[in-house]
């Protein structure tokens, strides 16, 4: 999923803070590394980017990955975003895509990404909008809900898409002391190509993982022809072809 669901997005959030040949890029909460890799393309061997997520998993796919052509060679960094390594007033850009909703405290991950920044710096922040803007994520939560019942439909819901206020993410941005704070509604396209399967798959690299797992053979079938049934209306031809809304957020220290 990264390809369809982050590689156009970490384009977009990087056209917004705009990285240049030899600046310093702080990725908090990395992951795969999928954002990291196009920051150090941008900045070139003369700059600098460092990655940092909780999961060592993560970090593990991150590193595996080697060094981008013609980019900044990547640290990583294993830590929690509200208790970063990271040394003071060091970074010309802060970038952070899909992670800040996980954070269980944001405004302690917002601090720590205003005292990495020097002074002028910018920051780059991205958060899934109402899953209901994004209609084939809208789809598996319906069949989730239907199938394995309201609580984990919520968890579901409640993971990436946790967090869809605009005003409470400049909020928690201008509390943190960023300045020129800027949040813009972004929509982009996703074409899931293999369709409901794929919606299916998502399943299992998120929140729900462990108990869509855990099904038995015939409620696995039940949730997959649940979900299928709620993607119909979105189906076309085998594809679902469809959208993301995110919300962008800028600002500077
Ligand atoms: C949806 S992924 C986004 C990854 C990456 N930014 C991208 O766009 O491809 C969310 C990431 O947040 C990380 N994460 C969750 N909670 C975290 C925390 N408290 N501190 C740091 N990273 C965290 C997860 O390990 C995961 O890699």
């Amino acid at each position: 999923m990264v390809r369809p669901m982050f590689e156009p997005w970490g384009g977009l959030l990087l056209d917004a803070v705009a990285p240049r040949p030899g600046e310093s890029v702080l990725d908090v909460a990395c992951g795969p590394g999928t954002v990291t890799r196009r920051a150090a393309a941008r900045v070139g061997t003369s700059g600098r980017v460092v990655g940092c997520d909780l999961s060592p998993g993560m970090l593990a796919i991150a590193r595996d990955k080697g060094l981008v052509p013609d980019g900044a060679a990547i640290e990583h960094a294993e830590a929690p975003a509200d208790r970063s390594p990271i040394d003071h007033e060091c970074f010309d850009v802060v970038i952070c895509q899909q992670g800040l909703q996980f954070f269980p405290d944001k405004p302690a991950a917002l601090a720590e990404m205003h005292r990495a920044l020097r002074l002028g710096g910018r920051i780059g922040v991205a958060v899934w909008t109402r899953i209901e803007q994004c209609p084939p994520f809208a789809a598996i939560a319906a069949g989730v809900t239907e199938v394995l019942g309201e609580e984990l439909g919520a968890r579901y819901r409640g993971g990436p898409w946790g967090m869809p206020a605009w005003d409470e993410l400049r909020d928690l941005m201008q509390r943190a002391g960023f300045a020129d704070v800027d949040v813009r509604p972004q929509t982009l396209p996703v074409v899931l190509d293999d369709g409901p399967v794929q919606l299916i798959a998502t399943l299992l690299g998120g929140a729900l993982a462990h108990e869509v797992i855990a099904l038995g053979a015939e409620q696995r079938r039940r949730l997959e022809a649940a979900i299928a049934r709620h993607a119909e209306p979105i189906t076309v031809d085998g594809e679902v072809p469809s959208q993301m809304v995110s919300n962008v957020a800028t600002g500077r220290r």
